[in-house]
């Protein structure tokens, strides 16, 4: 089990193996952009991970791709649908403001 801290907000919900950082956030934030369902082929739930990014699946190409193609990506940069929780440290993502999805 780990905690996910979410930014802005300061929300911290639990959060077990095997979790999307999607389904998390949306427990938290039920509003939060998601348009293809976490199919990772729109780009809108691309969040910043602060904290704890070993504590996450790895970036795997499909995320990878999909990545590429957004406004505003970085290195802390992960599509939350893809990011999966390993329940070995706790996790702390930014939700973006400039999220960019088609
Ligand atoms: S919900 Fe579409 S890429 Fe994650």
């Amino acid at each position: 089990m780990s905690m996910v801290t979410i930014l802005p907000s300061g929300k911290t919900i639990e959060a077990g193996e095997g979790d999307s950082l999607l389904s998390v956030i949306l427990r938290a934030d039920g509003g939060f952009s998601h348009k293809c369902e976490g199919k990772a082929s729109c780009g809108t739930c691309h969040v910043f991970v602060h904290g704890g990014r070993k504590g996450l699946s790895r970036i795997a190409r499909e995320e990878n791709d999909k990545l590429d193609t957004l406004i505003g990506v970085g290195a802390k940069s992960r599509l939350a649908c893809q990011a999966l929780v390993l329940g070995t440290e706790d996790v702390t993502v930014e939700l973006l403001s400039f999220a960019s999805g088609i």
